[in-house]
């Protein structure tokens, strides 16, 4: 489908979704204030994908990427509780040890890009379309 409804009602504070669109996972993570707080704490000079926090968000505490490894197109983990998030405390590709940050952002490992940020909207304060 081009254009998925999904509902974020369900999603407590520290969760995540993942969602398929357009044949792709969507991770969807609900960040804590611990999470907002590093995500947007990071000094960017040293991030080899420059991007303030607050440009790869619309409401702090929904992050909403495409969840494939801009290396080579693993799916990295940290989606669920128990899975391994990385040096910080974002997601870990296992394929050749990428680390991404709570913003999605690529800190450490081969990747050369962050996490991409989807086109999508809030249509009220617990829903998103994607698309
Ligand atoms: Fe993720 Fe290579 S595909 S580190």
């Amino acid at each position: 489908l081009a254009q998925i409804d999904v509902d974020l009602s369900p999603v407590q504070v520290g969760q995540a979704i993942t969602v398929t669109w357009r044949g792709k996972p969507v991770f969807i993570r609900r960040r804590t204030e611990e999470e907002i707080a590093a995500a947007q704490a990071v000094n960017l000079a040293e991030l080899p994908d420059p991007a303030p926090d607050s440009a790869r968000v619309q409401q702090p505490q929904w992050l909403v990427m495409v969840g494939v490894c801009t290396h080579l197109g693993c799916v990295p983990l940290g989606q669920k509780p128990t899975d391994p998030k990385g040096d910080f405390g974002g997601w870990f590709c296992p394929c050749h040890g990428s680390h991404y940050d709570t913003s999605g952002r690529i800190r450490r490992g081969p990747a050369p890009l962050n996490l991409a940020v989807p086109e999508y909207a809030f249509l009220t304060d617990t829903s998103i379309r994607l698309g």
